[in-house]
């Protein structure tokens, strides 16, 4: 696998970014694109962002500063049903990671959320060092990370 690289959604990808889907039993995890497409495009402190692995876009990841508390938020992670298990959501996360924390306004830590049941991503993101809060926000279990 090689390395996985984030790319601004534009004109001419932003079909392909649409037509990305994670499994049908999935669904219940994670808005779909075209949802978080419109909603940056509403709420414009998010930034959508494809990843690709060389030609290919794989996932998708949109983070931002939430206007309210001043956070940073990973507020979408998603990888192509045909491309999971293979590394890309982990990549996907740190690299992301990597990209809020070189910001000058980035804080002490980073936020995420997730369904309860989504035992796959909690476990992905404790590998990366998001810890549980314990805090539920919109039925989602909060995790941090802080940024040492
Ligand atoms: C969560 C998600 C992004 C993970 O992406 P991925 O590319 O499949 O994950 P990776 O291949 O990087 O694997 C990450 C870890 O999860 C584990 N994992 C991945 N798929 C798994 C599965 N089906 N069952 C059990 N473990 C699994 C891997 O073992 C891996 O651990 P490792 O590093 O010890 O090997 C992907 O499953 C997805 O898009 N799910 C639907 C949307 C979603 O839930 N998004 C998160 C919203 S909070």
């Amino acid at each position: 696998m090689t390395k996985i690289q984030l790319k601004e959604i534009n004109e001419k990808n932003w079909e392909k970014c649409i037509s990305l889907r994670v499994g049908k039993d999935q669904e219940q995890f994670v808005a779909s694109n075209i949802y978080s497409l419109v909603q940056s495009r509403y709420e414009t402190s998010y930034i959508p962002l494809a990843a690709y692995d060389e030609e290919e876009m794989v996932g998708f990841v949109m983070y931002g500063k939430d206007p309210d508390d001043g956070v940073y938020w990973i507020v979408r992670l998603m990888v192509g049903e045909k491309f999971q298990g293979k590394g890309y959501g982990k990549q996907i996360l740190l690299k992301t990671m990597e990209q809020i924390k070189m910001l000058p306004d980035c804080g002490s830590f980073i936020i995420t959320s997730y369904v309860p049941e989504n035992t796959i991503a909690e476990k992905l993101y404790e590998k990366v060092g998001f810890i549980k809060t314990g805090e539920i926000i919109d039925e989602e279990n909060i995790m941090k990370f802080y940024i040492v």
